[in-house]
């Protein structure tokens, strides 16, 4: 049996909520960031009245999501205690997973990714990408770039710092333009759950590979 985004309402309004982001977020009166944020919103918004289909993947953990109940509670202290919350109710039936070919051991312990929306994620939609990142404290996410893709990291729980500059909360969004180096660190002592956004051609989208820089 086919199911579609009708289906499961908490996963519907969890994307509304990212929605409601991606609308209403300040863009900081940077150009560059709010056409990716209307890119992002339009798309979106494209995806919610489709209704696209629905492929439930086989729930898989990692080390990393021993962190997800705190990074939930003190998201849900933030202000995207909304999304957070409804992020709650589909988290135990997700599939994380690194995305890098070679995956240093001392990350694979303190990171972890899902996919929500995209050319293979869990809502299939080939115009759009869009999931989570989640990471332990004190932890150091690689310098790593993406291949044609303008992405945003919209901060939901924790704190994070990229490249050093700047710290960022909950209801921070992080831009980079495709191809840009971007390096990030967490907070001593509480988790980070990270929303991306990914977007760019279907072919790019389609075709992204993960690596991190040397
Ligand atoms: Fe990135």
């Amino acid at each position: 049996m086919t199911c579609t985004l009708k289906d499961y309402p908490y996963l519907t309004y969890y994307l509304q909520d990212i929605l409601f982001w991606y609308r209403n977020g300040s863009a900081g009166g940077s150009k560059i960031i709010n056409s990716h944020m209307k890119h992002v919103r339009v798309a979106l918004k494209q995806a919610l009245k489709q209704c696209p289909e629905v492929v439930l993947p086989e729930a898989q953990s990692k080390p990393v999501c021993f962190h997800l109940d705190r990074a939930v509670d003190n998201g849900m202290h933030g202000p995207a205690a909304g999304s957070v919350r409804m992020f709650s109710r589909i988290a135990a039936s997700l599939s994380w997973g690194y995305g890098y070919e070679r995956m240093p051991k001392k990350l694979s312990d303190r990171y972890a990714y899902s996919e929500l929306m995209g050319p293979c994620g869990l809502v299939r939609f080939d115009k759009l990408i869009l999931g989570v990142v989640l990471l332990a404290p004190d932890t150091v996410y690689p310098a790593h770039s993406h291949a044609g893709i303008t992405e945003s990291y919209l901060c939901l729980s924790g704190t994070l710092s990229q490249n050093d500059a700047g710290v960022y909360a909950p209801g921070s969004l992080i831009y980079n333009p495709p191809e840009h180096s971007h390096r990030i660190t967490t907070g001593r002592t509480e988790p980070c759950l990270l929303s991306y956004a990914w977007a760019g051609s279907e072919e790019a989208l389609a075709n992204q590979t993960m690596t991190f820089k040397r």
